[in-house]
């Protein structure tokens, strides 16, 4: 068992809410859950038309396949037409946990979840409250980040609540996600694994365990290495700003997000918090925040760009996508 599970087994879900939430996922209904990177909206995966309830209510292009939750290496292996060493290796070191592996799909995925590719996007979240919902419904679990289509990921219930209200059948509140940005992606369809999206597990445990991956080419030099990896994606509302050296705007009223605190007192700012300097406490906490300063009515909101190292690889990459 890795740290995430472990952590995440101190949260106790009400299996009263488990069973009703089981239910209306059986029932084709859309249910909102925590995982431990962001709160996914799950639809039985195996249900094209509680599939497509999905798409509708994110406003969410047909062409950008989703994630299929499962609780077990087994139910992956069930999904997956071919389940490669690699893929085994990776599942025993990281699931559950915020590693999506991308697979050739069995027949019996209907299209709609992965967008008519052959393949499909799985994995195991380390998060009591998603294995308790995978394990009473029965069926995988098909589900994107729980907010409309290029907003910020919901990192709380409050969050689902604000994006997506009354239009999600049930929301099951497990409390603040420990991760906090989304899973890493990794495609094994290829003979040399790919990253597709970088995120809390870097390249190096990756290939800690594997050997050397591609990485694919990111969305700033316009290439979409996958159909839903859109550069515009992970947005707040108000204007977002990646700074060195405190380089911050001299208008309006801002927020400023940084790490080394020296740079600071040189300027006049509506607002300025400082970050962790751990990446995984960093990310546990940036989208909470950035959810905070977007209802703030700041002009803009600066970040101090973080190093640019393999654990800051996933923040930078979604903060990056952000300002654009
Ligand atoms: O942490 C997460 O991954 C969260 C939680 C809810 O599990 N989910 C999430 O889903 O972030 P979403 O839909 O916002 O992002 C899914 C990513 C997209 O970048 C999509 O392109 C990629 O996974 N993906 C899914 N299936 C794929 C496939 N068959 N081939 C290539 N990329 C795929
Ligand atoms: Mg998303």
């Amino acid at each position: 068992m890795n740290q995430h599970t472990q952590e995440s087994l101190n949260a106790r879900p009400d299996p009263e809410k488990i069973r009703q939430a089981a239910a209306l996922i059986r029932e084709g209904k859309l249910v909102a859950f925590p995982t431990e990177t962001v709160y996914g909206l799950g639809a039985n995966a195996l249900d094209a038309g509680a599939v497509q309830k999905i798409f509708r209510l994110k406003g969410r292009p047909a062409t950008s396949p989703l994630i299929v939750h499962v609780g077990s290496r087994e139910a992956a292996d069930a999904l997956a037409k071919n389940w490669r060493d690699d893929a085994e290796q990776l599942a025993r070191r990281f699931w559950p946990g915020p590693l999506t592996l991308v697979l050739p799909k069995r027949e019996l995925i209907p299209d709609v979840v992965t967008a008519a590719l052959p393949t499909v996007g799985l994995r195991v979240p380390a998060n009591a409250f998603a294995l308790a919902l995978l394990a009473e419904a029965g069926v995988p679990i098909a589900a994107p980040s729980a907010n409309r289509f290029t907003e910020l990921s919901p990192t709380t219930a409050a969050h689902v609540r604000r994006s997506l209200g009354d239009a999600v059948d049930f929301i099951l509140d497990g409390g603040p996600t420990r991760v906090g940005i989304e899973s890493t992606v990794l495609s094994l369809a290829t003979p040399v694994p790919v990253l597709l999206r970088p995120g809390m597990i870097s390249v190096e445990q990756i290939e800690a365990v594997i050997g050397k991956i591609e990485i694919a080419g990111a969305p700033a030099e316009g290439a979409h290495p996958s159909p839903g990896m859109h550069a515009q994606h992970y947005r707040p509302k108000t204007l977002l700003l990646l700074v060195k050296d405190a380089d911050l705007p001299t208008w309006g009223r801002g927020a400023y997000l940084f790490m080394n605190r020296s740079a600071v007192a040189r300027h006049r700012i509506g607002e300025s918090i400082e970050m962790p300097s751990e990446a995984d406490q960093y990310a546990t906490t940036l989208y909470d925040t950035l959810h905070r300063l977007d209802e703030g009515g700041f002009d803009w909101i600066a970040v101090e760009q973080p190093p640019e190292t393999p654990e800051w690889a996933g923040i930078l990459d979604r903060l990056r996508r952000a300002s654009q």
